[in-house]
């Protein structure tokens, strides 16, 4: 695990782009992993910005976003597959058939969940999955006491993630209380990931996942066995580190 430290929230973003390029360099069909959230939102704002400026052609990525939320319309303006469409797909310029989003609400969530890990596998794997790290340390959707060995899912959202998510929604009766997530698995197949995280919020889940025993207490501390795992953070996240 690389622990890149920021000055700033604002460097977090470009640093962090930097860092998925670089894992992505060389593959001629990238395959991103995709948090939604809002960690991740300067990083995809600055690979628009090098997309814009011509220094970087995702054309041929594929990508797959990590979660979606179940029980939710499809249109609403919150579901992750509108979230990942209006912050990744156009930006970045991607095919809206190059990036997927699991089914929430298909007839069959388990049976849609399990074929979308099953399509992940059959490209050999996420080159690069981008993440961010819930208050609770959680990645994806993977809450506290996930299994380490789980795949893509359906979970049940703790009371603190549909908290924390209530910002995005009018009001906390409206968050979801379901979710389907790639699993703690499922993530550590990929070939690198890079986690993003900023703010004094986050600090505690940071040092956890850093500093703390990999424990299903905080899901992101599996990061720790990952073998290319970088985590980009500015110092107010941080701060709770020895
Ligand atoms: C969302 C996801 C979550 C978020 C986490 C942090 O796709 O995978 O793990 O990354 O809840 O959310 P923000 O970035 O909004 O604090």
């Amino acid at each position: 695990m690389e622990v890149v430290i920021c000055k700033t929230a604002e460097e977090v973003g470009p640093r962090a782009a930097d860092h998925v390029i670089k894992c992505i360099s060389g593959r001629s069909t990238p395959v991103l992993g995709l948090a939604t959230g809002s960690s991740p939102l300067s990083l995809y704002a600055e690979l628009a910005r090098r997309v814009e400026a011509g220094e970087l052609d995702l054309s041929h990525a594929l990508a797959f976003a990590l979660d979606e939320y179940v029980g939710i319309d499809p249109a609403h303006p919150e579901s992750y597959a509108n979230v990942i469409r209006r912050t990744v797909t156009e930006p970045l310029h991607l095919s809206e058939s190059r990036v997927r989003v699991p089914d929430g609400a298909a007839d069959d969530v388990a049976a849609a969940a399990a074929d979308y890990d099953a399509a992940i596998e059959a490209l050999g794997g996420v080159d690069c999955q981008i993440l961010g790290i819930g208050s609770n340390g959680h990645i994806g959707f993977n809450e506290p006491f996930s299994s380490f060995s789980s795949r893509t899912r359906i979970k049940t959202l703790t009371p603190q993630t549909r908290e924390d998510n209530a910002r995005f929604f009018n009001s906390l009766d409206e968050v979801p209380r379901h979710c389907v997530t790639q699993g703690l698995g499922t993530i550590m197949d990929s070939h690198s990931a890079v986690l993003v995280a900023t703010g004094e919020g986050k600090a505690e889940a940071v040092a956890a996942m850093i500093e703390g025993p990999v424990s299903q207490v905080c899901p992101a501390s599996i990061l720790q066995f990952h073998p290319r795992a970088i985590i980009v953070i500015d110092e107010a996240a941080a701060s709770k580190l020895q």
